[in-house]
Order: C-alpha cells, then sequence, then structure tokens
C-alpha cells in the first residue's frame, strides 16, 4: 500500500443530555472496552471559526517501526494505559483493512485541552475519521461511529455536524450503540453558544475514571439511565418543534441531573467551582426576571460553563454574564459541521521523513 497521508478537521461537541457511565461486562456489554454507554445521549456540534477545532493528519506506513502520536508539537507517549485504550479504534480499522501497518498521527487542538472542554471527542473523531480514509476503507459515519466510540464514547457524537443522537443500543457487541444525524448545522441558526472558560486548568479527574466511580458507588445513579432516556425524548420534541424553553429547561435539568450523581459518588466528584455557581445563579437570575428561558447552563467534566441561548438574546446574557468576575474567556459558537478532509496542502506530516511538520497548525 502507498503512504497516504489524510488530513482532517474535526469539531467538539457539547451534549445536551448527557452520557455518564458505561455498562459493565455482563449488563449488554461483552468487553467493557466497547465504552456501551448507560443511556442513549444527544449532542450539538461546536463551531468557532478557527478555535475549537481538531486539525489531524494520520499516515500508516510500512517504513514505521511503530505507532507515533505527536499532540499540539508533543510526542506522546503511546505505553500510556490510557493512550493504549484510546488508540483501540485504531487497531479495529487495521483489524477491519487486513493490515498491520503501523501509523503516523499528529494533531493540534486550538482550544485548551483538559479543560472540561471535549477535546478528546473532536480528537478522537478527527483520529479515527482520517484513520479510516487513510486505509482507503469504504464504511459510513454511521458504522465509523461504532468504531470511534471505542476511542471515546462522546467522540462518535463527532462524526456529525448538527444535533445528534448517541444510541445506547441494546447488544452485548455494541453494534447497534451508534450515533447518527438528528438536524444538519442549517436546521436552527438561531442558537448561539456561548462558553464561558472559568478555569484553562486540566481538571482533576478525568471522565473516564469519573463516572466508573459513578456507577460502582453512587445510590442516585440507578435512578439516572431512566430520567435521561425520558430527557432525549422530550429534547428531540422539543427540537423538532424549535421550541427553545422546552429545549433549554431539559438542557439544565439534565446537566443538574449528571451533576448530582457526581456528587453522590464516593469520593465525590465535584467539577463546578465558585464561578461556575455565580453563572447558574445568574442565568437563573435572568430567565426569573424575563420570566422565560432567556438562556440554559450546561456543564461537563469541569467547570466551564456553556450557556445555550437565541442569537437575540446574546447580549442580554453577556451583559449579565460580565457582571461575574473571574471569567477568563468567553468562546462564541454555532452549531457546527461535521469533519471535513482537508487539501495535501493543509498536510501536517512531512512524507520524505515520516516526522511532524514544524511550524504547522
Ligand atoms: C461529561 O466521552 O470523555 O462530557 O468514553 O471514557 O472517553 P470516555 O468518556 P468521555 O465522557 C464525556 C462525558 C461528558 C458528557 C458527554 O459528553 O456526554
Amino acid at each position: 500500500m502507498e503512504d497516504k497521508i489524510v488530513t482532517v478537521s474535526t469539531r467538539p461537541n457539547l451534549a445536551l443530555v448527557k452520557y455518564w457511565g458505561k455498562r459493565r461486562k455482563g449488563e449488554e456489554c461483552e468487553d467493557p472496552f466497547l465504552n456501551l454507554p448507560q443511556n442513549s445521549s444527544l449532542s450539538i456540534t461546536l463551531e468557532s471559526g478557527k478555535d475549537l477545532l481538531t486539525k489531524t493528519s494520520v499516515v500508516f506506513s510500512g517504513k514505521l517501526s511503530k505507532d507515533e502520536f505527536y499532540l499540539d508539537g508533543k510526542k506522546q507517549d503511546l505505553e500510556d494505559k490510557e493512550l493504549q485504550e484510546r488508540f483501540l479504534a485504531i487497531k479495529k480499522l487495521r483489524e477491519l483493512a487486513g493490515v498491520n501497518t503501523k501509523a503516523l498521527v499528529v494533531s493540534y487542538n486550538t482550544f485548551p485541552t483538559a479543560s472540561g472542554l471535549a477535546s478528546s471527542a473532536s480528537g478522537l473523531a478527527a483520529l479515527t475519521f482520517a484513520a479510516s480514509k487513510a486505509l482507503g476503507l469504504d464504511i459510513g459515519s454511521e458504522r465509523l461511529s461504532e468504531i470511534t466510540r471505542i476511542g471515546s464514547g462522546s467522540a462518535c457524537r463527532s462524526l456529525f455536524g448538527g444535533f445528534v443522537v448517541w444510541d445506547r443500543g441494546r447488544k452485548p457487541d455494541g453494534s447497534d450503540s451508534i450515533a447518527w444525524q438528528l438536524f444538519n448545522e442549517d436546521y436552527w441558526h438561531e442558537i448561539t453558544i456561548l462558553i464561558c472558560i472559568t478555569t484553562p486548568k486540566k481538571k482533576k479527574i478525568s471522565s473516564r475514571l469519573g463516572m466508573k466511580n459513578t456507577v460502582e458507588s453512587s445510590e442516585f445513579f440507578k435512578l439516572r439511565p431512566k430520567i435521561a432516556e425520558a430527557h432525549l425524548k422530550q429534547i428531540t420534541e422539543a427540537i423538532k418543534k424549535k421550541d427553545f424553553s422546552a429545549m433549554g429547561r431539559i438542557i439544565m435539568k439534565d446537566a443538574m441531573n449528571m451533576h448530582s450523581t457526581m456528587l453522590d459518588t464516593m469520593p465525590p466528584i465535584i467539577y463546578l467551582n465558585d464561578i461556575s455557581k455565580e453563572i447558574i445563579y445568574a442565568i437563573e437570575d435572568l430567565n426569573e426576571s424575563e420570566k422565560r428561558i432567556v438562556g440554559a447552563y450546561t456543564f461537563d467534566a469541569g467547570p466551564n460553563a456553556c450557556i445555550i441561548c437565541m442569537k437575540s438574546d446574546k447580549a442580554k446574557i453577556l451583559s449579565k454574564i460580565n457582571e461575574i468576575k473571574g471569567i477568563e474567556r468567553i468562546i462564541e459558537a454555532k452549531v457546527g459541521s461535521g469533519p471535513k478532509l482537508l487539501s495535501e496542502s493543509e498536510s501536517l506530516i512531512d512524507i520524505k521523513n515520516l516526522t511532524p511538520l514544524q511550524n504547522k497548525k
């Protein structure tokens, strides 16, 4: 096989109904590495110009003696257990292609890595999307989502733009736990997302470990899958009707429901900080005074708030939020598109030497 560099760009996604907790072996799951979720989830893909983007080049070559992975200019240790788990997706793709050639992967993120914004989602989606193309595999996005999920659960939703559902599925082999597009990025232009960075620091406990602890120790979590599935039904209806108030209420309820199971974990997981709480109070205050849902907040596994609102209410939210001290940066996003194949000139790999191209993002 001729060495072929494939370069792609992908975007993170923001879950409006969250994924938190995997099925364990025997719970309609034959292998925990499949990352099979306890409940279905729904996300929007985020687009913010040159911010919030992953760019990745992949090449498989017989000249490589082992896999190599460079992230944001730094060579990564592929002996690391978590990275090895994530690279299982590549192993799966190799099996499908019937090859054993090693890969060079060069990747850049244009947003704070591991800050609670899901850089792993766009990163893993970029990796499998680019790798499947580099291996010449002709598989559709839904099928690819099954493999991407093995790298990181939430990553399977970044294979699509717009509003995306990840079905829980029932089969122990995970073949029905796939992501699909509910509506594309052009469906609801008025939706705006304000991402308030309250700290760019790396989070204390990874989602992977956090959700494992929650499944093992939280009593509240036993209620979570049923609640999340109900939220998914309700939010799908709200999105179909473009009913912002109904959608906003579910977004906030679902985020807080997930965080309550984190708090009920032993030892407790507390991702929100004082500024996150100030943001919750400010939005509640605004919604109360306007007697409608002007904005809806949500938080992933970190303290950064994402506020979803209509474009026409953006100024109102910003003026309220700007009263809060300590927000480091606000990134504005819209509902964005799925992965893109980039041209050869955008490659991050020097094909002659099979090394990362310096100073190229
Ligand atoms: C809070 O997808 O990062 O962002 O499957 O172990 O890689 P792994 O976890 P990950 O978890 C994301 C959790 C979340 C909620 C969500 O995105 O649905």
